[in-house]
């Protein structure tokens, strides 16, 4: 028996003379994949309305549906026996062949997409988007599994400019565009940092119209001691242990954030301090530019306002989580995750119930995990099939959770 796959379906369009019914793909699929008769009838519940037809059809479906989506049908003619939507990479990882974009799973809040991002959201239309919260490939001197080129600089720029375009045109009114970037870039060859990141937030206001609002810093004390050269072996840096968040919007007037969205516990001093009726002096410092009066900090709030350094380290369920799956389907683990804290931080300051978020370079998908926890509307993309494999498992069980048979085809391609 052949498994049923796409490229199963994708060879009976090739195989075609003129157009197939429905009926005939069916059948013709049945043969191939050495199917019986009964087993076309047995039936499955579907979709949140639990509507009930034959699995199997249910499933030749989709793969049509995806390679129509994709382009692929009506491409396939002349090319025979090879797998259709994706191309192996040197390092050994599925990414999607030009202009394909397929959705890799669903549910009733979002869906993953494997394309390239700026393909897949050239498409998107009419979806406004309220946040884009993205963890980019970093700008690294040598290109790494996971994405992250090695490109100059101008190019780095280009690339992140070029992606977030079209995301920026779906941006709602005050809007926000989020980035986790690194600050450990370095002039070739020298101690001193790349001033990439000051170039990409001229870019994005420059070329995309954004407004920046603030460089947050992430401070993740167990990095790892680095950069070796200059702080390990020449010892003239200092270790590293934050990364920058840059925070832009399309229009900082109408911005959508609100902070009371994610206040922090008082500290134990200020608690303390309402607790007691507040301040006892009255009094003004740095220049005036302060004044105390006695009663100020009485009232008792529900908490403080959040500060813009962002203290917790990198470890996170999700991550293991992730890192299990993949080893236990025999595929590769992603390299370099950002935490679910993280993304979950930002969906709730920027973003309301039932908006939609995105991320355009979304690996193990985070940013999808924290908005579908979180009520959003959510939009992923990744262009290696792999991670998307992987990440589809932390969605099961969600309502609407669907994915593309694809998955099995790359989880039997690493099982043989
Ligand atoms: C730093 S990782 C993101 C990690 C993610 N935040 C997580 O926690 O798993 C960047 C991701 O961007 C993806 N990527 C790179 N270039 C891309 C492109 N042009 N289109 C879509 N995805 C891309 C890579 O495959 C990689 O998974």
């Amino acid at each position: 028996m052949t498994t049923l796959t796409a490229e199963l379906i994708a060879q009976i369009y090739e195989d075609a003379e003129g157009e197939l019914s429905n009926a005939e793909i069916y059948e013709k699929a049945r043969k191939l994949a050495g199917l019986s008769a009964e087993d076309m009838q047995l039936q499955r519940e579907f979709g949140v309305k639990k509507v009930k037809t034959s699995e199997i059809k249910h499933k030749i479906r989709w793969f049509q549906q995806t390679l129509k989506h994709a382009g692929i049908i009506e491409k396939v003619s002349g090319v025979r026996g090879v797998w259709q939507l994706a191309r192996l990479t040197d390092k050994g990882l599925r990414e999607p062949r030009a202009n394909v974009c397929v959705v890799g799973f669903s549910t009733e809040l979002g869906v993953g997409i494997f394309g390239d991002a700026r393909q897949v959201f050239g498409s998107v239309r009419d979806e406004p988007i309220t946040l884009c919260f993205s963890s980019p490939p970093y700008l690294l001197r040598n290109a790494r599994a996971y994405g992250a080129g090695a490109e100059s600089e101008a190019a780095y720029v280009e690339f992140i400019v070029r992606t977030l375009e079209p995301i920026v045109k779906n941006l709602v009114r005050g809007g926000s565009i989020v980035l986790n970037l690194t600050q450990d870039a370095f002039v070739p060859g020298r101690p001193s940092r790349s001033l990439y990141l000051e170039r990409l937030i001229l870019a994005l206001a420059d070329d995309l119209g954004l407004e920046l609002m603030d460089r947050l810093v992430w401070v993740n004390r167990a990095k790892a001691p680095g950069p070796t050269q200059w702080a390990c072996k020449k010892r003239v840096q200092l270790g590293v242990s934050y990364e920058p968040v840059i925070w832009l919007t399309s229009d900082a007037m109408h911005v959508r954030s609100d902070n009371r969205r994610v206040l922090v516990p008082h500290t134990e001093a200020h608690q303390k301090l309402i607790d007691a009726g507040g301040e006892l002096r009255t009094t003004s410092y740095g220049d005036g530019a302060h004044r105390l009066k006695a009663g100020s900090f009485s009232a008792q709030t529900e908490g403080a306002i959040a500060k813009n350094t962002l203290i917790r380290g990198n470890l996170c369920p999700d991550t293991l989580f992730c890192h299990k799956v993949a080893s236990e389907l025999g595929l590769p683990r992603h390299g370099a995750t950002s935490p679910t804290w993280l993304a979950s931080f930002f969906i709730e300051f920027l973003t309301k119930p039932g908006e939609l978020v995105v991320d355009h370079f979304s690996g193990y998908f985070k940013t999808a995990i924290a908005a579908e926890r979180l009520g959003r509307r959510w939009i992923g993309t990744d262009k290696v099939l792999e991670w998307i494999a992987v990440a589809s498992h932390m969605f099961r069980g969600h309502p609407g959770f669907e994915q593309t048979p694809l998955i099995d085809s790359l989880i039997d391609s690493y099982q043989k």
